[in-house]
């Protein structure tokens, strides 16, 4: 059992085997938890959590997961710990090696994470960063996979900022022959570079990527739609100016009105209603936000099972 990397920093270092082991097991943890069958495949471990970034999801998914596995999960506030004053992150990361069996970080900062999984000889797994939020996007496949039954050839229309979150859809999508059209305003268009090594694969895999402007034809005849807020965690004293420049990239009833009638709506939540989603849409029938929010329970744990499993600690 396992995957073919040692950390888990962006879904582009996954194969496409790699990303079916992790929804395949995601099914099979999800469908024992229902169940009420014991899971304990990572008893004993212990699971180090960073956060630098608030969170609500993520943190108590990971905490919550790790306990069902049999293990034990460390909250650990960056700003708490002595990398808040300055120790190098080189040293955290080979000091939190000998106590921990795995290291979940969210800051800022990919480098900062990269750098983490470098020097750290436990398994690093990326809970955000600004540039790619991985855990997310692989949660969201396996969400269109339970609402649809297949990922190739269906077309996910993402509207709104070209952040850290589309950046793994893209990857994810790539990874598995789903199509994707982005629709974000001028400037607030996805990494070129991480779009560039997204269209490689999808020359592979046979998926498709467009990015556009206009939110309606992204949304055409889509089968997911997904939207992420305006100004991401860090971004708040652009709010102001990110209305303005977003206003009219939102998910809302002309948007539903061109996608096919059995989209589903995703959201990474949290939500402004009213900004980038309508509270309509939110609330409607094909808005399966927060069974997608219930899968990041799962998914995570097939993450931690294939990283942390094997792999025991070199002291
Ligand atoms: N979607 C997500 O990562 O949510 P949190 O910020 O609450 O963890
Ligand atoms: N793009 C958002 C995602 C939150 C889960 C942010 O970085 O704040």
């Amino acid at each position: 059992m396992g995957i073919e990397v040692k950390d888990l920093l962006s879904v582009h270092d996954l194969s496409t085997t790699d990303v079916n082991k992790i929804l395949d097991l995601a099914k099979m943890l999800k469908a024992q938890q229902k169940s009420g069958e014991q899971h304990h495949l990572l008893k004993g471990k212990t699971l180090g959590m960073i956060f630098q970034k608030a969170s609500t999801r993520t943190r108590v998914s990971f905490e919550v997961g790790m306990w069902q596995l049999g293990g034990t999960a460390l909250f650990l506030n960056a700003n708490d710990l002595q990398i808040g004053r300055g120790e190098p992150v080189k040293d955290t990361a080979r000091v939190l090696s000998r106590y921990v069996d795995g290291i979940m970080i969210r800051t800022s900062s990919h480098d900062e994470v990269i750098e983490m999984a470098k020097y750290a000889t436990v398994p690093v797994i990326n809970a955000l960063t600004e540039m790619m939020h991985p855990c997310q996007a692989l949660t969201d496949i396996f969400t269109v996979m339970e609402h649809k039954g297949k990922l190739k050839g269906l077309k996910m229309a993402y509207i709104g900022d070209g952040n850290n979150m589309v950046h793994s859809l893209i990857h994810a999508c790539a990874k598995v022959g789903m199509d994707i059209a982005i629709a974000a305003p001028k400037g607030y268009e996805p990494d070129a570079a991480i779009v560039a090594e997204a269209l490689e694969v999808a020359a592979v895999t046979g998926s498709t990527i467009t990015i556009g402007n206009d939110p309606l034809v992204a949304a055409e005849q889509a089968d997911v739609l997904y939207t992420d807020v305006w100004a991401s965690m860090g971004r708040e004293t652009e709010q102001n100016i990110r209305k303005i420049a977003f206003a009219g990239y939102q998910i809302n009833n002309e948007v539903m009105n061109v996608a096919k009638a059995d989209a589903i709506v995703l959201h990474c939540l949290p939500a402004h209603r009213g900004e980038e989603i309508t509270d309509e849409v939110m609330e409607s029938e094909q808005s399966v936000v927060f069974d997608q929010a219930e899968n990041r329970l799962h998914v995570q744990k097939a993450i931690m099972v294939l990283l942390m499993k094997q792999r025991t600690k070199s002291l």
